[in-house]
């Protein structure tokens, strides 16, 4: 499980997130939705503690941090190792190869040997469609796949909870897709993701769960079909931004 209570973050005059209660439930994908501004991204890089508000407490499982006072290395990283995040850019390591990009980083953190890091990384590849670009590097590869290689990666480092933002905004609608077909195929293997995203359609098709944020309060927490049927005024006037176009 992971949990935060009554976190509350400003940058200078900017509330960005006012005193958020949240539960993520274990097994399940929680899409967060919200107009651009609203803290999505803000909300989760405090579940990664990339970022750290002034108030409130975060627990994942059976580490927990309290805000307001300083927090150890020690801390940071009992937090960081139950949960990976794939960011919009893929942030994949130039100057080594796809199978490498993969194998690295479980060495690094000392989760697995060089050989087991190998075979899981061969296995994970081939699973996003890779199984045959293993040595060549990140420069060569389209956007979808150097995000697919981010999504590998991060697989390969087996945490409890998986985290993407605006994992696909970066991408042209066909390489989208191939990122997307990865993702819907994750979300039906019981893990726990956690997505923040502007793809509606995407959205509809993963969700176990929605939560709206609008301008840093929690506007919806619940099922999906709720949410997209709401007459709620905010969340109409946030989904009729999606038709128009
Ligand atoms: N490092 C920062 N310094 C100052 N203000 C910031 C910083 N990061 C975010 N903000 C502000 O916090 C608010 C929330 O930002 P956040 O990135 O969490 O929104 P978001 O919902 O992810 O938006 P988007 O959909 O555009 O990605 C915005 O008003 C933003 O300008
Ligand atoms: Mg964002």
């Amino acid at each position: 499980m992971l949990e935060l209570n009554t976190v509350s973050k400003s940058y200078g005059e900017n509330t960005v997130l006012d005193d958020v209660d949240l539960r993520i439930r274990d097994g399940e994908t929680t899409v967060i939705l919200g107009p651009s501004g609203s803290g999505k991204s803000t909300l989760l890089r405090i579940m990664d503690l990339l970022e750290v508000p002034e108030s409130g407490s975060l627990r994942i499982n059976d580490d927990a941090v309290t805000f307001g006072g300083r927090i150890s290395d020690a801390q940071i990283r009992s937090i960081r190792r139950h949960s990976a995040m794939v960011f919009q850019g893929y942030n994949l390591f130039p100057n080594h190869t796809v199978l490498k990009n993969v194998a690295l980083p479980p060495v690094l953190n000392g989760k697995l040997s060089a050989s087991e890091a190998d075979e899981r990384a061969r296995q994970l590849l081939d699973k996003v469609g890779l199984g045959e670009r293993l040595s060549e590097y990140p420069d060569n590869l389209s956007g979808g796949q150097q995000q697919r290689v981010a999504i590998a990666r991060v697989l390969a480092l087996a945490p409890d909870y998986l985290l993407f933002d605006e994992p696909t905004s970066a991408l042209d609608p066909e390489l989208e897709a191939e990122v997307i077909k990865v993702l819907v195929d994750l979300a039906h293997e019981n893990r726990s993701l956690i997505v923040v995203t502007h793809n509606i359609a995407f959205a509809q098709k993963v969700a176990d769960r929605v939560i709206f944020l609008d301008d840093g309060h929690i506007g919806y927490d619940g099922a999906p079909a709720e949410f997209f049927a709401s007459d709620n005024e905010r969340i109409r006037r946030y989904l009729s931004t999606f038709s128009a176009i």
